[in-house]
């Protein structure tokens, strides 16, 4: 749960003070650091310009393109973190999978696990290097980022990697997921072991590249009930953890957990994400003051008119009350419609109404 990080070789100080970094550590900062999850996407129209050339697998494949993507977005924004541009369903590919984005669909997954032999028939990922051109885009990225901006990498958890491997794609109700999950445990255990080995190197590659963090998206697992964590995910989840360099704060995220903080958190993470379906400042005191936050703002209110928005921002810097370890972030990522300037001023007023 706490990591007692010491500086890596490649942290410079402008790096280990940085806001991002402090808070990560739970220490006093100069103002709330921001940085908001989809950072980089549709509602950019240079992103849109960009993706009218490329494929979406062709942009998180060619490492200078996800690189300027990256910077570009944390640049224009003013955040104080960049986060790596590629998908949480990469890693797939080098385990066996055939793996589309096709428009309007979103991700498909042509032959999903079905059954137990399925499983059997995947490769672990014995060799990172598989993913070379997402450390790559690592490199480039650090070499391009202000000295004072930290990185984050990222990678999908082991259970929301596994109900798009199971289900082929995105599912309302993750039934082929969770009917795998409770008839084969076993093949359930089998799975979710390849998938919590394969992403702990990926992760640890990102660091060796040059990611000052990372955050592992458990996206959909707020579909399980808490008994059903405790039993089929949480042990994967305490490896996964354990595995990651200690060097780096981990950010763990999920959305509708509300009843599952208390598991996630003994699972590992120096951060908890919160989504905006439940309370900033109750969720910090069922938590505990040995975990940092983030969150939590409704991507939607970014819709809204510029008063909505800074009072709500007021609100959860409010409940955050200058406690250390609050990241301000939305609940989930910002959707392909939001308004660019909505966004830049949502950074704007974490900054100007937290300053300490
Ligand atoms: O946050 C960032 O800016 C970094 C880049 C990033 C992307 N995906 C780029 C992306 C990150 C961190 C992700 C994570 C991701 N990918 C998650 C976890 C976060 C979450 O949203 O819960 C999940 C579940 C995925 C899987 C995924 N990728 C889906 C379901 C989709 C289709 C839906 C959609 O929004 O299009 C994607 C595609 C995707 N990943 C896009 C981007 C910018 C849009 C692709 C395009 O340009 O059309």
């Amino acid at each position: 749960m706490t990591t007692d990080p010491a500086p890596q070789p490649t942290t410079t100080d402008a790096l280990w003070n940085s806001r991002f970094l402090r808070a990560c550590r739970r220490e006093p900062v100069d103002a709330t650091p921001v940085w908001l999850m989809r950072q980089a996407g549709r509602y950019m129209a240079e992103y849109r310009s960009l993706r009218s050339k490329v494929s979406f697998l062709e942009l998180c494949k060619n490492p200078e393109l996800a690189a300027e993507t990256t910077i570009f977005a944390a640049e224009v924004l003013g955040v104080d973190a960049a986060i790596l541009f590629a998908d949480i369903l990469l890693i797939l590919e080098p385990l066996g999978f055939d793996l589309e984005f096709s428009k309007g669909e979103g991700p498909v997954i042509h032959n999903p696990v079905r059954e137990a032999g399925d499983v059997a028939g995947l490769r672990p990922l014995e060799d990172v290097s598989a993913l070379g051109y997402v450390y790559e885009a690592v490199r480039k990225i650090r070499d391009g980022l202000p000295g004072n901006i930290p990185l984050i990498g990222f990678a999908g958890a082991p259970f929301t990697l596994a109900c798009y491997a199971i289900e082929g794609g995105g599912s309302r109700n993750y039934e082929k997921a969770k009917t795998f999950m409770y008839s084969d445990p076993g093949a359930w255990d089998a799975l979710m072991t390849v998938l919590t080995e394969s992403t702990a190197r990926y992760l640890n590659a990102q660091v060796t590249a040059g990611a000052q963090a990372v955050q592992v998206f458990d996206s959909w697992v707020g579909s399980l009930g808490p008994d059903d964590y405790r039993r089929f995910v949480q042990p994967h989840m305490k490896r996964l953890f354990a595995a990651i360099d200690p060097s780096v704060p981990k950010i763990h995220f999920g959305t509708d957990t509300g009843s599952l903080l208390e598991l996630q958190r003994d699972a590992g993470g120096d951060v908890i994400g919160l989504d905006w379906r439940v309370e900033l400042d109750r969720c910090w005191d069922r938590l505990g003051p040995e975990v940092g936050v983030q969150g939590n703002l409704d991507p939607v209110v970014l819709f809204a008119p510029l008063a909505e928005i800074a009072r709500q921002t007021r609100r959860i810097l409010g409940q955050a009350a200058n406690r250390p370890g609050h990241i301000f972030n939305l609940g989930h990522g910002i959707l392909p419609h939001t308004p660019v300037d909505h966004v830049r001023a949502l950074v704007q007023m974490v900054h100007e109404f937290s300053a300490r």
